[in-house]
């Protein structure tokens, strides 16, 4: 459920008129919804309430925006960071770095030493060779790591092969075979204090089945572990839980996942922890966009809207579907395809679809693009950076604001050389 919705035939950010945001900050702009990010971070942590100790920490890669961190860190999540960026915004957010969970394969020296200093709560190591380097940088600062031995379970998460983790082809984690010698080995070490494992299989699934089989993998790991002499108290398993894109999908949901992870994990004595991203910020963004102009086409007219591929990547990259609502719609739709001005031909949002009818200046919505969709964005063809805004009630303000072309072009520089 989100806080989207037709008002007198005119689509609403809760209660704002979505025009009324476009008019004032223009667009493309990217529209959050408070109520919506409350209610599913509540639903997700509700979810779990079955099970006797969690820490949920946030996907800051889905949605990174500082507002909407404050937002979860005001309902008690931690954060799941892939790099110091990540790390510094979770913590200019009032999350306590005890509650950061530091993920991510290619972790530099310069990150580790600034998460160890920083006091990170958990590090995800992806490797024994970051996990050796870790334990030196901080024995040399006098400090001790805590981490999870991130795993790939070599399970098929079924969703689309971009953003899938958990094969062993992946370059995610240990193999499932060495994990308890790595394991082991990196436990030795002064500096770290090995405290569990980690496993994300991938994202937008739709399917527990792959997930349960991975969580029931990790069981039998921590015992083998256990079973050792050593410790195991924090098991990581991932985010990935998928969402709806089209009206009508049906996925599992919070609940669903919730009772998944219990079956399996209810008894093994430890804190679980999760990662969840998209279920939290997916359907809590739209991002509004205004028709250029409608072009005929061969088979279809092509509806040519400001927003781009640079603005919301995941049509051109994933084939990913996001549902094109009209503000005002006029009650009748029509067939048409849906591109962006990139001089691309991925640059498109749809082909051949049925949508709501729109002529050149309608304002429309790309649904469900609050999770890796201003964060994935670029500045390709010389275009602004994307503004955010998000709304409460109310009121609502700009939470990032549009960078445009000028600015950029202001960093760069012509050497003394070429002049
Ligand atoms: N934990 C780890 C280790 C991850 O790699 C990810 C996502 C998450 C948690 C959060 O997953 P979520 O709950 O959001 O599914 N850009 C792609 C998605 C990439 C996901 C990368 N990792 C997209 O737009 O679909």
């Amino acid at each position: 459920m989100d806080h989207f919705a037709l008002n007198n035939g005119e689509l609403f950010a809760e209660n704002v008129p979505l025009a009324d945001i476009a008019r004032e900050v223009g667009t493309p702009v990217y529209v959050y919804s408070r109520a919506t990010l409350s209610r599913h971070a509540r639903v997700f942590r509700e979810a779990l309430s079955a099970l006797p100790s969690v820490h949920i920490a946030f996907a800051v890669k889905s949605n990174p925006n500082l507002a909407v961190l404050r937002l979860l860190a005001s309902e008690g999540y931690g954060a799941d960071v892939v790099s110091e960026g990540e790390m510094n915004r979770a913590l200019a957010a009032g999350i306590p770095a005890a509650d950061v969970v530091f993920s991510g394969v290619g972790k530099t020296r310069r990150e580790l030493t600034a998460a160890v200093k920083a006091g990170i709560g958990q590090f995800n190591l992806e490797s024994e060779e970051e996990g050796v380097e870790l334990a030196a940088i901080a024995a040399e600062l006098g400090l001790v790591a805590s981490c999870a031995l991130r795993v790939n379970p070599d399970v098929d998460a079924r969703t689309h092969a971009k953003i899938s983790t958990g094969k062993a082809e992946n370059k995610f984690g240990v193999s499932y075979d060495r994990a308890a010698g790595i394991y082991a080995r990196l436990s030795a070490l002064p500096g770290l204090d090995m405290r569990g494992l980690a496993v994300h299989i991938g994202s937008q699934i739709s399917d527990l089945e792959p997930s349960r089989q991975a969580f029931l993998k990790m069981g039998a790991l921590m015992e083998e572990i256990r079973a050792g002499g050593l410790k195991v108290t924090h098991m990581d398993l991932g985010g990935g839980l998928g969402v709806p894109y089209k009206a009508g999908d049906a996925l599992p949901t919070p609940e669903d996942y919730g009772a998944v992870v219990a079956s399996v994990a209810r008894d093994w004595g430890v804190t679980l922890m999760f990662e969840p991203g998209r279920v939290i910020t997916g359907n809590s963004g739209v991002l509004v966009t205004e028709v250029v102009r409608v072009k005929q086409g061969t088979a279809n007219p092509f509806v040519v809207v400001d927003a781009a591929m640079n603005d919301l990547a995941r049509p051109a990259m994933y084939d990913a579907w996001h549902d094109f609502l009209a503000v005002k719609p006029n009650g009748r739709t029509f067939t048409a395809n849906i591109v962006g001005p990139i001089c691309e031909s991925s640059d498109t949002f749809a082909m051949g679809r049925e949508i709501d009818e729109v002529a050149a200046g309608d304002l429309a919505v790309f649904r469900t693009a609050g999770a890796y969709g201003a964060t994935m964005a670029n500045t390709y063809n010389s275009r602004a950076l994307v503004p955010e805004v998000m709304v409460d009630g109310d009121k609502w303000a700009v939470v990032a604001e549009r960078i445009e072309p000028a600015t950029i072009l202001a960093a760069e520089t012509v050497p003394d050389w070429l002049k």
